[in-house]
């Protein structure tokens, strides 16, 4: 499928580093989880927690939508849920892409439940298009209005996951 080069591999990790650094501060004195949503987030969770300069613990979801292709149904499976104990620890849920905002919302919802201290929002990209269910995204990586992006994670139907650039799909 055709594609156009949209975020360069090293604008996104001068971000990352950038994320790293404002994530760091604000928990400084403290030990965060930061969980990560499976698949799409596996190379922006690692570079970013590498890039932490506090301790910090690491876990996963993976929470699947319905339905392959490019949009997301809203009903959300839990595939996998988190393994560390939650209750009174500071969370940061670390997403790839927030669209409808509907995933996110049902994640944030379920972490909730299990009496976290706090649970904070960290997504690279925040895709503001289609967006049904408000969420507050704490710390964001690029704004981008519409598009469907694949690369550093991303995919069309596992596709693509593999490019270090981000691309918007033609
Ligand atoms: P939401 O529930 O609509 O916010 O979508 C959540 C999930 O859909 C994201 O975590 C991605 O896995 C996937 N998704 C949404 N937009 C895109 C995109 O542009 N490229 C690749 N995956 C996307
Ligand atoms: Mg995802």
């Amino acid at each position: 499928m055709a594609r156009e080069i949209l975020i360069a591999h090293q604008d996104i990790l001068q971000r990352v580093e950038e994320l790293a650094r404002e994530i760091s501060a604000d928990y400084a004195g403290r030990e965060p989880i930061l969980i990560g949503i499976l698949n799409g987030v596996v190379f922006f969770f690692a570079d970013l927690v590498m890039r932490m300069t506090i301790p910090c613990k690491i876990d996963f979801i993976r929470a699947a939508s319905y339905g392959s292709g490019k949009t997301s149904s809203g009903a959300v499976k839990f595939i996998k849920d988190v393994e560390i104990p939650v209750e009174g620890q500071d969370l940061l849920i670390v997403e790839d892409i927030v669209d409808t905002g509907l995933t996110l919302d049902q994640i944030v919802r379920s972490l909730r439940e299990k009496d976290a201290a706090s649970t904070r929002i960290c997504a690279l990209i925040d895709k503001k298009e289609r967006r049904e269910q408000a969420v507050t995204i704490d710390y964001c990586g690029f704004e981008v209005e519409q598009g469907f992006l694949v690369g550093y994670g991303l995919d069309y139907d596992e596709q693509y996951r593999n490019l270090p650039d981000i691309y918007v799909l033609k």
